[in-house]
């Protein structure tokens, strides 16, 4: 399958809501804060994989968005987030849905620039921030990362979408049938994954959360489990929304290692939200935390950017 052709919003930026009313509604749902979550990884691995269809993109296995969307108009979707953007047309509702049900343009461009750059997972702690669909992490994970943490808004997206995800990418034939360690998948998905790459012990490697990042970023501080920060954080498509930087610039001054990076690729502006890359880099100069440096130019269709984000005093 065509990159292009998987990739839903690549030919778009966020559909943000139309009207002048729905403004004024979304903006004082923003002022909501989600709740963070930490989402287990169930025994039986079936359940994540039940009712699913997936597609490759880039040799990544991902769910079908369109079987997903009709699976989460029953009960599937507690959030109730399909149904929301579906009647408002939407792909950003802000403190409601924020947009990781789909897969976002600059999550490719940054899996061009980790060839490109050849940057290096290998016993790496990294975490995929707003991560949606996870494939960031994926890739990080069969890089050989030493653990891998996914991120999103909704605890729908974590469920329905990055948790299939991964697991798909990371059971192989053998144990889809029954010969993983601990947990058990014995029935494939619908239409499975082509050639499984890695095993279910890939999947202790991985924890997920789902919520607000000021609150994933407490709930992760505050645990007994043992903590190391992180050596890479990948975020992609995050920066649409100016509203958010101040969480956004703190969640990673709190979680980053002080020799981490942060690979962030983005939009250089996107139209109708207020972000882009400028403005985001802009702030964090004003914040004086971190030193940025745009790495990568993207010019086909809309102009693109990845920035490296290390802290001033870091090596
Ligand atoms: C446009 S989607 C991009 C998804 C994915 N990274 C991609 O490129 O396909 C934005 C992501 O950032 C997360 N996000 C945005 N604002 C957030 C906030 N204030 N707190 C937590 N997560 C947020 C959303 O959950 C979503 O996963």
């Amino acid at each position: 399958k065509s990159r292009e052709t998987a990739n839903p919003a690549a030919e778009s930026s966020p559909r943000p809501g139309a009207n002048k009313h729905q403004d004024e509604v979304t903006s004082k749902k923003k002022l909501c804060v989600k709740a963070a979550k930490e989402h287990s990884i169930p025994e039986d691995l079936n359940k994540v994989l039940e009712n699913k269809v997936f597609e490759k993109v880039l040799d990544l296995s991902y769910v079908k968005l369109s079987v997903v969307e009709m699976m989460c108009l029953g009960d599937a979707d507690s959030e109730g987030i399909v149904s929301k953007s579906i009647s408002s047309h939407s792909d950003l509702i802000p403190g409601v849905y924020e947009g990781g049900m789909k897969i976002w343009e600059c999550t490719f461009d940054l899996t061009d620039y980790f060839s490109e750059a050849e940057i290096e997972f290998t016993n790496k702690t990294v975490l995929d921030l707003g991560c949606g669909a996870g494939l960031l992490g994926i890739v990080a994970l069969r890089g050989k990362a030493d653990s891998v943490h996914f991120q999103d808004y909704n605890s729908t997206v974590i469920d329905e979408i990055t948790l299939p995800n991964v697991v798909a990418n990371c059971i192989d034939d053998g144990s889809r049938m029954g010969s993983g360690k601990d947990r058990k998948v014995s029935k494939p998905p619908s239409k499975r994954p082509r050639k499984a790459e890695g095993s279910p012990d890939m999947l202790n490697k991985c924890r997920f959360f789902s919520g607000e990042w000021s609150q994933v970023s407490q709930l992760l501080l505050s645990s007994t489990k043992a903590f190391p920060k992180y050596d890479i954080i990948l975020t992609s498509e995050t920066i649409y929304n100016p509203d958010y930087y101040s969480a956004l610039h703190d969640t990673l001054a709190q979680l980053l290692d002080k020799n981490g990076r942060v690979y962030l690729a983005s939009k250089v502006h996107y139209f109708g939200v207020g972000g882009g890359t400028y403005l985001f880099e802009k702030f964090i100069e004003e914040k004086n935390v971190f030193r940025t440096s745009i790495v990568k130019t993207i010019d086909q269709g809309l102009q693109r950017c990845i920035m490296e984000i290390a802290f001033k005093d870091s090596c």
